[in-house]
């Protein structure tokens, strides 16, 4: 027998998802036949570069002390010193990040769950734009029990100033009907489109917070994954480094960070909030004692971020591979003349339009085509996963290896050629 808690989350079964059975997934020689796999944002490509490093620049300094409690479950005082480093080199912040203000826990998503813990009450909850990283539904809400607002743009670009006004008619919206907003919650880079907010629009977004006395809460997990720059693709601005003194309280402003993306290391499970709020950092590490990142993971990571040299070859070749397999990509889908979001200069993904391919203009239809791609060979997440506004969308992830990439493409337009009735109604 199960309390209501338990039936609840036996009910969601988030682990569904890893259990699938599958056939073979693509391999050009065993198995070319198999199914090309594009749904995980991992940095495939750098993933053998970071193993080597870990083999051989970190074990071998491991320490008795990674054997123990070590000091305390929110991270080492030297990892959270390393980290500092880090974003201060990295991020240029405009007042210098203090490891006091870091804490370190078993990934980004363990964090989502601890801040809309700590952030809201049932019935309160989080502005989000659309579309918007799929797990956010989860990670925010499971234990929580928060509501999560969806900004529609309509035709606004969101990643414009004129997009606060969005926001701030959904907020309206949603406090009208009884739902308390505590906090807005941005990914920059963003995951699914791969664009960085310009400076402008986040200053227009912490005055939004500061008018409403909101949190802003900014992922940064793909800060260092940007791999192209220019004119209407402005690089990383981090949240760190607007000056918001006359802006918004410094209390309310958080960012996430971690190892998963931008060192293509997502099964060290390691994550932190660097936030200047002392109250919120105490809360998050009370409850880091159930989301506590091993101190392995710690050790090495703390060896990984302790070497700039290293940090700043694997990221620029981390940035250079990523901007090849994107250009290949963007190359394969011009040809075939399927739009994607082009503005994309981030991440390891394109946001691509197969609407020419629905049946009808429905959700429903949506998920058909994503079975229909499957049989064909191909498995993306879907617009709606992303909760997206309109159907037929999908994330393309370019960080495979060249192999699985090329056959994936091929596959992607062979299936366009022969379903698409040549009418996108997206617009990308
Ligand atoms: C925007 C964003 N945040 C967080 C995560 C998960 O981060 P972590 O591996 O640190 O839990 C992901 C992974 O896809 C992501 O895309």
């Amino acid at each position: 027998m199960l309390s209501t808690r338990g039936r609840k989350y036996a009910d969601l079964n988030l682990a569904a998802g890893y259990m699938k059975k599958r056939g073979p997934l693509y391999n050009k020689l065993e198995h070319p036949d198999g199914l090309v796999s594009l749904t995980t944002a991992e940095n495939f490509l750098m993933q053998e570069r970071a193993l080597n490093f870990v083999k051989t620049e970190c074990l071998p300094k491991l320490e008795l002390s990674t054997l123990t409690y070590h000091d305390g479950p929110f991270g080492s005082r030297r990892l959270r010193h390393a980290m500092a480093n880090f974003i201060n080199a990295r991020f240029a912040p405009f007042v210098p990040v203090t490891n006091d203000e870091i804490t370190f826990v078993s990934g980004v998503t363990a964090l989502n769950e601890i801040l809309s813990l700590c952030t809201t009450e049932e019935n309160e909850g989080f502005l989000l734009g659309m579309p918007i990283y799929g797990s956010f539904a989860p990670d925010l809400q499971t234990k929580s029990n928060c509501r999560l607002v969806y900004t529609s743009f309509e035709d606004q670009d969101q990643f414009s100033v004129q997009a606060v006004d969005h926001y701030e008619r959904a907020l309206q919206d949603a406090e009208r009907e009884g739902i308390k907003v505590r906090a807005l919650v941005l990914t920059n880079p963003h995951n699914p489109l791969g664009q960085c907010y310009p400076q402008e629009t986040l200053e227009a977004i912490l005055r939004f917070c500061g008018k409403y006395n909101i949190h802003l809460i900014s992922d940064e997990i793909y800060a260092l994954s940007v791999y192209c720059t220019g004119p209407s693709r402005p690089g990383f601005t981090s949240i760190l480094s607007i000056d918001i003194r006359n802006i918004v309280d410094s209390h309310l402003v958080h960012v996430l960070y971690g190892l998963s993306k931008d060192f293509a290391a997502a099964g060290l499970r390691l994550g932190c909030l660097i936030s200047k709020s002392a109250q919120l950092t105490q809360a998050v590490r009370s409850l880091a004692r159930f989301h506590c990142a091993s101190p392995l993971t710690d050790a090495i990571a703390t060896t990984v971020l302790e070497d700039e040299d290293f940090c700043t070859e694997f990221l620029q070749e981390s940035q250079r591979v990523l901007g090849d397999h994107r250009a290949i990509a963007a190359e394969a889908l011009d040809d075939a003349n399927i739009p994607y979001a082009r503005n994309s200069n981030a991440g390891f993904f394109l946001w691509i339009d197969l609407s020419a391919c629905l049946q009808d203009p429905s959700w429903q239809a949506e998920e058909d085509l994503k079975m229909r791609l499957y049989d064909h060979g191909v498995e993306m997440s879907t617009g709606q996963a992303y909760h997206d506004r309109m159907p037929g969308s999908f994330r393309f992830i370019f960080s495979v290896d060249r192999d699985t990439l090329v056959e994936g493409l091929a596959r992607i337009v062979s299936f366009f050629k022969t379903h698409s009735n040549n009418v996108n109604v997206l617009g990308l």
